[in-house]
């Protein structure tokens, strides 16, 4: 039977004699005539206060079980606290264990355990006030992604997750196949004694895709504004705080966009989602202000309330190059930016979001609008304190011509994408879009420095468990 939650338990309206709340036990301490329990059910941060009075209902009989982890059932009657902090506690009148926990062996215990320890066990790692919080607040910012977009008139799409193309034409992909690669000798062959991929069960050579972009710039072109939000995957072997495996990915495509209309768009998404769960989760945020990051709502502030500075690479390059000492790699016109010459211009320099635009076309994607300079192109990169990069974006070529030129420039096979030149032949208009990484952003708002700790099951090189 559905009950109430916790959360709706501590909203009452009033005391309520014949209560049920269901749970996980947090803690218990004893004296000498009563009980305490802390409950918590996941819905909310705060736990509920059950007490037990020795002479009530079950009690010392079930007293062995009520143990850290065990999850319960407590009938009683929800009174007004007398104790500091909590507006009611339940007084227990008959306790039900549905599943006892050893309080020796059970992983989560009171005292805070570290992330590395607790990513060993990311299949109880929820239970934790953390976890939990970050989940939630998780869940929230999901919901204010599809709120703002669809406030805006744009429509969600989905676009394929098994795709023929490499959308970045960066080569990072996961090849997705049926094949058995454990019995080589068994793989069908062609003439020459390649591997046919034509007997794939897709009919040909497949990948997990890296973005839904080319796709969505198909949508795009026919609905207006568009936006997906699915599962990414590269296949880069970057070992970092801020690189996944496998993450999810917020894409808007527009056209008749050109790029200071993406630029606009990108940074009106980011402050409105962040105000909005900083308005729907105060609990939890708080949690990460007080226990994970304390300048955490300094950050947001500095999100919300900033305008974002827009600087064109040429102009990054000369605040950049006098003071290359330090820095690991040296900049100079055409270097491809890193974390450390990003979190320079943002920390230490403007101190604010900076919007990146107008890269070296060497450091830019095939798709990326050429400008009249005929040596950058119309892409930018949103850059946030502690993290860098959270929105790469762009205007995208529209002209055929160009496209099919600077395609051929970067060895990309135009069959492939045949379809994606289609949409230049017919009726192409200017259109941008950008993407932005769920999981950076999800750091960004809680304050969580390893992207691992930011999603529930993280895929990262060299793990894969749960
Ligand atoms: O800059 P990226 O590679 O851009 C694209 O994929 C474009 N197709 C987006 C578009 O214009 N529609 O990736 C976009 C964002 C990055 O800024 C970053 O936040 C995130 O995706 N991202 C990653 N997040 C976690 N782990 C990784 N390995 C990531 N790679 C990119
Ligand atoms: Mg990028």
């Amino acid at each position: 039977m559905a009950l109430p939650t916790i959360r709706e338990l501590l909203k009452s309206s009033g005391p309520k004699t014949g209560a049920v709340a269901r749970g996980w036990v947090k803690t218990r301490r004893d004296s000498k005539m009563l009980s305490f329990a802390e409950l918590n059910d996941g819905s909310c941060r705060e736990s509920l206060q059950v007490v037990f009075s020795q002479e009530n209902g079950n009690f010392l009989e079930v007293l062995p079980s009520l143990v850290t982890g065990a999850a319960v059932e407590i009938q009683g009657d929800l009174i007004a606290s007398p104790a500091a902090g909590q507006k009611y506690e339940l007084q227990a009148r008959l306790v039900r264990v549905y599943g006892g926990c050893d309080p020796e062996k059970y992983p989560i215990q009171k005292k805070r355990a570290s992330d590395e320890f607790l990513r060993t066990v990311a299949h109880l790692r929820p239970r934790t006030n953390k976890y939990a919080a970050m989940l939630r607040i998780r869940a929230e910012l999901a919901y204010s992604v599809h709120k703002y977009f669809h406030d805006k008139g744009f429509f969600y799409v989905h676009t394929p997750i098994i795709t023929a193309s490499d959308g970045e034409g960066a080569g990072e992909m996961f090849t997705a196949t049926t094949m058995d690669l454990s019995d080589l000798a068994s793989l069908p062959r062609t003439d020459k004694g390649e591997i046919d991929f034509s007997k794939e069960l897709l009919g040909k050579k497949t990948y997990l895709t890296v973005t839904g972009q080319l796709e969505g710039e198909s949508l795009a072109t026919a609905l207006g504004k568009i936006y997906t939000f699915g599962p990414t995957f590269r296949a880069e072997n970057s070992n970092t705080y801020r690189h996944a495996s496998e993450f999810w990915m917020i894409e808007p495509e527009m056209a008749f966009y050109e790029l200071e209309d993406d630029m606009e768009l990108a940074e009106d998404f980011i402050k409105s989602i962040t105000r909005s769960v900083l308005e729907k989760c105060p609990s939890d945020i708080e949690l990460f202000a007080k226990f994970v990051e304390p300048a955490l709502m300094d950050n947001l502030r500095n999100i919300t309330e900033n305008t974002f500075e827009r600087l064109t690479y040429t102009d990054a390059v000369k605040l950049l190059e006098p003071v290359n000492e330090r820095f690991d790699v040296k900049v100079s016109w055409g270097v491809d930016l890193a974390s450390e010459h990003e979190r320079f211009l943002v920390e230490n320099y403007f101190k604010k979001p900076v919007i990146l635009y107008n890269k070296p076309k060497e450091a830019a994607a095939f798709y990326m609008k050429l400008n009249d300079d005929g040596r950058t192109v119309r892409g930018m990169d949103v850059l946030v304190p502690r993290i860098g990069e959270v929105i790469g974006g762009s205007e995208r070529e529209n002209r055929l011509d160009v496209l099919e030129k600077k395609m051929a420039e970067a060895k990309i096979d135009p069959q492939t994408y045949w379809w994606y030149l289609d949409l230049r032949r017919y009726g192409s208009v200017p259109h941008s879009g950008f993407g932005l990484g769920f999981e950076r952003m999800m750091m960004l708002i809680t304050g969580i420095s390893n992207i691992r700790d930011v999603t529930a099951f993280p895929r990262v090189p060299g793990y894969a468990e749960f």
